[in-house]
Formats: C-alpha cells, structure tokens, sequence
C-alpha cells in the first residue's frame, strides 16, 4: 500500500518528563496540621484525590445533579472544529489532564494530517494518568506524539518553546478551586510564556440560580458527601490523625458574596482528634472545617481575567442556558 506511514513503536511517540518537586512528608503534614489549629479550621481541598476519592470524583462527574463535566464535553464536541480550525501544526498542552477523555474530543474532530503534526503535552501530577490515557490516545490516534509532563502547574509551569501555535487547555472550571489571587497569578504566568497567537481554553463554571448551584453539590444518591467526608480518611492517612468521618457532616452551599460553592464537614457532636504523637484538637459540636471552594463565573468575570493577562476574547463557547462556558483568550 502507498503512503502508509510506518506504525512507530509507544517508545517513540511517548515521552513523560518529571518536574515535581516532592514535598516532604514534614511539609505536608504541616500543612494538614496548621489548617487544624487554624479559626476557622481548613483543609486544602488537594487532599481530596487519594484513590478513593479520585475515584468518588469520577463517579460524581456522572450524576444528573453535577452538569459541569457533560455541559463541558457536549460543548467542547459542538464547536470542536472551530477550536482546532486554521492551525495545520500546533501544540496542544492540558493542564490537569487527567483520564484524556475532554482533549480526545478535539482530536476527534481533527483530520489525521493535522493529528500527524501535532505534539500532545499532558500536565499532570500522576504518572500512571499521564501513562494510561498516552496508551488510550496513542492506539486511537495512531499518528500522534505525546509528551508527558508530570509536574504541579501551580508550581512549575513551563510551556514549550517552540515556534508552533500553541494550544493550552484548562478544562472542567478547576480554575474554580483556587483563590482569586492564585487563580490570577496562574493567568498571569500562563500569559507571561505564551507568544502572540497562543491561545488558552478555559473551562468556566458561570453563575446560575442558587438552587441549581447547590443541587450539583448536595446529590441526592450522596456521593458528593462520601467525597467530602473522605478528605478525613486522607488526612489520616497522612498524618496519623483518627478523624471519625461519621461524626462530621457534609455541608455545601452558595456564598453570594463570593460567588463560590463551599463545602464544609460540620462536627455532629464534640470531637476529639489525635494524631500519632498524641497531639490533639478539639472541634466543637457545630464547628465546621472548610474544605473547598468552588467559584463560579460571570461573562464580566471573564473580562476582568483578559484584561488582566493580556489575551483577547477569540471565542466564547457555552450552552442553550449559558451554565457552563469555554473561553479561547489569544495572547
Ligand atoms: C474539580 N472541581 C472543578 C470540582 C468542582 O466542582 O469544584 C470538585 C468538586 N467538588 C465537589 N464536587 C466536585
């Protein structure tokens, strides 16, 4: 057969570079313990995703009540070939890439001679992602390069240079659980490294009636809550605390003047806590440690964040009611 292209062997097209910092087991714990003695008392909503609850966040981004994920994909999938459109070569650079399946539904949507020229650069922090959902790609898009990055964004970015248009995409409104000020500073670091022309996808969560809002967070089948309750299994995990999740209760609302969902555990009666050096906090009945903060958007929002970096609006992407957006800035 003529112009078949030699089939290249994984090794060939996959290559998976480490820029994570490692933090010691001090530090970490640090952290967990100084959010305990804190008023009021937090934990980072990073100590979520051990593999429980990874897996329980996987399952909440198929419940009826949590739209964002299938809002995100239905949207991405309608307008694919105008995000992917007049670039012959590009590369394409996810943040948090996770499980792949958001980015394989641009290649979808790409023509194997574009596929063939681009180079696929996942940013995650697990290797075994970043090694699973390369495999995954690779045997359906057989002309594609992927380039792994196992690395924490929110401390070492760094987007390829190179003289092709780049594409950076940030999806699922993640950008939602940090705090203004490091949300901003990502966008400005982002827009710091990208030359004239780049552009950054960015999944947006957009305000909406508070109803629908705390719907997403309070499911009715109760996964949400076995989410939230299980950062105290993490943390004791790491720290040798003996957190009884059952005594705390799952709590998340929208604060309007924040324009955030958060979520709480809420001590059911007085707790007592220790950890492996018999150190100890008391929590209160009603006391509520804050565990995350999800913020979402307005097209003034989305203003503010090009202005702020430097982009211009290329494109704005959303659905019939306008709950979820993707937002293409060019620098
Ligand atoms: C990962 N992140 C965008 C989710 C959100 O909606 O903020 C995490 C989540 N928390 C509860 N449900 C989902």
């Amino acid at each position: 057969m003529q112009n078949q292209e030699p089939i290249l062997k994984t090794e060939e097209v996959l290559t998976i570079n480490n820029f994570l910092e490692t933090e010691t087991s001090e530090e970490i714990e640090k952290l967990i313990l100084d959010g305990l003695s804190a008023t009021p008392k937090y934990i980072s909503s990073r100590f979520f995703y051990d593999d429980k609850g990874s897996e329980l966040f996987e399952k909440i981004t198929y419940l009826p009540e949590y739209y964002p994920t299938s809002l995100e994909k239905n949207i991405l999938s309608n307008n694919a070939s105008d995000i992917t459109a007049g670039r012959k070569k590009f590369n394409i650079i996810e943040l948090g890439s996770g499980d792949c399946s958001k980015i394989s539904l641009l290649f979808d949507a790409m023509p194997p001679e574009q596929i063939a020229h681009t180079i696929y650069f996942p940013v995650d922090i697990s290797h075994s992602a970043i090694k699973k959902s390369a495999h995954i790609l690779l045997r359906k898009y057989n002309r594609l390069r992927v380039n792994g990055i196992l690395a924490d964004f929110l401390k070492h970015l760094k987007i390829p240079s190179s003289d092709l248009p780049n594409l950076i995409c940030f999806f699922g409104s993640t950008i939602g659980n940090f705090d203004k000020k490091t949300a901003h500073n990502l966008l400005l670091k982002l827009s710091d490294q990208m030359k004239p022309g780049d552009r950054l996808l960015l999944g947006l969560d957009m305000v909406k009636n508070q109803k629908i809002l705390e719907k997403a967070y309070n499911d009715s089948s109760g996964i949400t809550a076995e989410f939230n309750k299980n950062i105290l299994n993490a943390i004791n995990n790491i720290t040798g605390c003996n957190f009884n999740p059952d005594n705390f209760e799952h709590i998340a609302f929208f604060n309007k003047d924040h324009s955030r969902i958060e979520m709480h555990l809420k001590a059911l009666q007085p707790v007592t806590v220790t950890d492996k050096i018999g150190r100890e906090w008391k929590i209160k009945k009603g006391e509520m440690i804050h565990t995350e903060d999800s913020h979402k958007f307005t097209i003034d929002d989305i203003m503010e964040m090009s202005i702020l970096a430097g982009f211009t609006i290329k494109g704005l992407y959303s659905d019939e009611h306008q709950w979820f957006s993707l937002v293409s800035f060019e620098k």
